[in-house]
Parts: C-alpha cells; sequence; structure tokens
C-alpha cells in the first residue's frame, strides 16, 4: 500500500450525534427481475445475497432521499437544521449536473447557515465525506457537520444488462458529527485512497464532458452504468483486507475490539470472504445487502443508522466502516459511538 500519513488523533473529536436514513416504499425482488432478464431468485440470491432492493418512483429523487435522511438525523441529534454548518453529500447520482445536490437539500431542510457541496467518490463518497468532515470539526475550524450518503442507482441502471442490474437499488443515509472536547467518543481514524488507472472497472460513461449526451453518444447504453463484476469482486477483497488490517494497526487495536464491522454493501460474498480472512464473528458483521441491494455511497449510512436504531451497536462501541468503488476508490472510518 502507498503511504498514507498517519492522523494524529486530535483532543478535539467528531462525535456521531445522530443517523437517519430513508428507502424508496416501491420494493423490486429477484421474482420482479425474472420476468424482465434471464436470471433466476436462486442465481441472484447465492452469488450476491440479494433479495430485494428499492426503487425511486416519480418524485423521488437523490436530493428528496438525502433531506429525509437528514430530518430523521436531525431528529436523532436534537439539532435544528438551522445549526447545521457543513453538508457533504457523497453520489454518482446527483439532483443536476449543477448545482449540487447538497445545495438542493439544504433548501429542501432550510440548513441556512451552511456550506454545502457534493463528492464524487462512487461507492466510497460517504467514507471520503465523513474524512473531509472529521478533519474541519477536530480542527475546530466547525462545531458540527452532516455527512449523506444518497443515490437514485435505478436512474442509471441498465435493466437489459443480467450482469448489473440485479444488483442496485436507490435510498440514502445522513450522519450529524458534532464537536467534543472532551471523552473518547468520535471519529478516531480515517483513511482514504484511489487509482484512476482502475476507471474502466466500473464508471458511467455518458452525461459528461467526454461523452456529452447533447451529442450522439456512440452507444445508447452509455448512460447507463458499466461493469466489470469479476474484477471489482477480486481487488475488493484485497482493498478491504489491506484496509482493515491498516485501521487496526493505527489505532492499535484487534479484531476483538469492533463492536461492529460495517462494510460497503457490494455483494455478501464479498463481505463473508473479507470477514473469514479477518477472523470477524458473524455476530459482529453487519449484512443489510439482502434488503436493500447495492446503493453505493448509501449503503454504509443507511447500515450504520439500522445498526444504532436495531440496538446493535451501543454508546462506546467501536465501529469500523470500510467502502471499496468506482475510480477506483477505497477508504475506511474507525468510531467510537
Ligand atoms: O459496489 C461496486 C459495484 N459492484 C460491483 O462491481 C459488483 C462486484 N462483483 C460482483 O458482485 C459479482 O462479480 C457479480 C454478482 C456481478 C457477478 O458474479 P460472478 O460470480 O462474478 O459471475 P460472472 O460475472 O463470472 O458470471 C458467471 C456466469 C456467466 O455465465 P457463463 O459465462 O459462465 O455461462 C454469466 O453470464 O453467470 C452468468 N450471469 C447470470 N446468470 C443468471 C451473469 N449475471 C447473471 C444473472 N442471472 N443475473
Amino acid at each position: 500500500m502507498v503511504n498514507n500519513p498517519t492522523i494524529e488523533t486530535p483532543k478535539r473529536r467528531a462525535v456521531v450525534a445522530g443517523t437517519g436514513s430513508c428507502v424508496p416504499d416501491k420494493i423490486l425482488s429477484n421474482q420482479d427481475l425474472t420476468k424482465i432478464v434471464e436470471t433466476s431468485d436462486e442465481w441472484i440470491t447465492t452469488r450476491t445475497g440479494i433479495k430485494t432492493r428499492r426503487i425511486a418512483q416519480p418524485g423521488q429523487t437523490t436530493a428528496t432521499l438525502s433531506a429525509q435522511a437528514a430530518r430523521n438525523a436531525l431528529q436523532d441529534a436534537q439539532m435544528q437544521a438551522d445549526e447545521i454548518e457543513m453538508i457533504v453529500i457523497g453520489t454518482v447520482t446527483p439532483e443536476m449536473v449543477f448545482p449540487s445536490t447538497a445545495c438542493f437539500v439544504q433548501d429542501m431542510i432550510g440548513a441556512r447557515n451552511a456550506w454545502a457541496f457534493d463528492l464524487s467518490a462512487a461507492c466510497s463518497g460517504f467514507v471520503y465525506g465523513l474524512s473531509i468532515a472529521h478533519q474541519f470539526v477536530s480542527s475546530g475550524r466547525y462545531h458540527n457537520a452532516l455527512v449523506i450518503g444518497a443515490e437514485t442507482l435505478s436512474r442509471i441502471t441498465n435493466y437489459q444488462d443480467r450482469g448489473s442490474c440485479i444488483l442496485f437499488g436507490d435510498g440514502a443515509g445522513a450522519v450529524i458529527l458534532k464537536a467534543a472536547n472532551e471523552g473518547s467518543q468520535g471519529i478516531m481514524y480515517s483513511t482514504s485512497f484511489s487509482d484512476g488507472r482502475g476507471w474502466t472497472a466500473l464508471n458511467c460513461p455518458a452525461f459528461g464532458s467526454r461523452n456529452p449526451v447533447s451529442k450522439p453518444l456512440a452507444d445508447p447504453s452509455m448512460v447507463y452504468m458499466q461493469i466489470n463484476g469479476r474484477e471489482v469482486y477480486h481487488t475488493a477483497v484485497r482493498r478491504i483486507v489491506e484496509l482493515v488490517n491498516e485501521c487496526l494497526e493505527k489505532c492499535d487495536l484487534g479484531v476483538e475490539d469492533i463492536a461492529m464491522f460495517i462494510p460497503h454493501q457490494m455483494n455478501a460474498r464479498i463481505i463473508e470472504s473479507v470477514g473469514k480472512r479477518l477472523n470477524f464473528t458473524d455476530d459482529r458483521i453487519f449484512i443489510n445487502i439482502d434488503k436493500y441491494g447495492n446503493t453505493s455511497a448509501a449503503s454504509i449510512p443507511i447500515a450504520l443508522d439500522e445498526c444504532r436504531k436495531s440496538g446493535k451497536v451501543h454508546k462506546g462501541d467501536i465501529i469500523l466502516l470500510v467502502a471499496f468503488g468506482g475510480g477506483l476508490t477505497w477508504g475506511a472510518n474507525v468510531i467510537q459511538l
């Protein structure tokens, strides 16, 4: 792994003060998909662990899902929207080319005192966002930050491609970080990586400067996500194992100190294979991909919200968030709740 400087844990901590999530009501089951492409519930379940995913309906967008997740997080943190100082949204399915989805969300929730921006790191968007907000809050520049991971992947999914359409779903998750000058709670360590040479493995080539949709596209399917699933699978396992080992070493922790490992919900087989290599027991690996499929940047904050609200993690627990995705990008956060 290349050099990544250790982030000194400052005295001032960025603590998780609240979480929220929002997924569309509309369910797309494996059975439903068998009517669209040549596949089976058995194939999808055994290869991915996915049973259902949620699909945004007309009127539901990345910003509306984000805004609802943010309202739920504000309620959980017992804060008002106008107290929020910074909004970061990780997404590859933004509301528009510009302005940012974060600006739409700022307006929708009434966070008039915040500055707001999106970041593009595919499935690593939320862990990248948390790393950035961590720096601003722990340095003392801001008192709090709202970090969101949100996607409407169904809008860039090719439902004629059975290799990819079975994977993706829509949703949003939000976390509010708040500064604390005492105690050991908060983000202990963040680490982020990318390798642009791997861009071909996962991308959506249209809509940008290289292939504008205003000009005839070489292939109309360029408006959809293109994935090389096999390549992503193997690289993801390797990088996630590296990330976990780095986090444990830098924080001087053992696997047994991690109360819950919350990986990006990419494929249950990938998660299980990583868990086995690292000796995590099943009860300390969080998996909800069966319900929501792969929601890219939204998957970790949705999982974290479910984990907290279902009582699977408690105050004082140390959790480990790890993501890998398009870019290629990968990163992790170690947090004491
Ligand atoms: O979060 C980042 C984005 N996520 C990813 O990039 C996903 C990572 N990769 C994966 O999760 C897995 O690679 C997949 C689930 C996408 C595919 O699983 P796999 O075990 O790697 O299957 P494969 O692509 O090697 O395909 C095996 C066979 C092929 O048939 P042949 O060539 O062996 O006859 C495929 O045509 O399975 C076939 N196949 C399907 N069969 C039934 C591919 N998709 C389907 C399908 N239903 N939906």
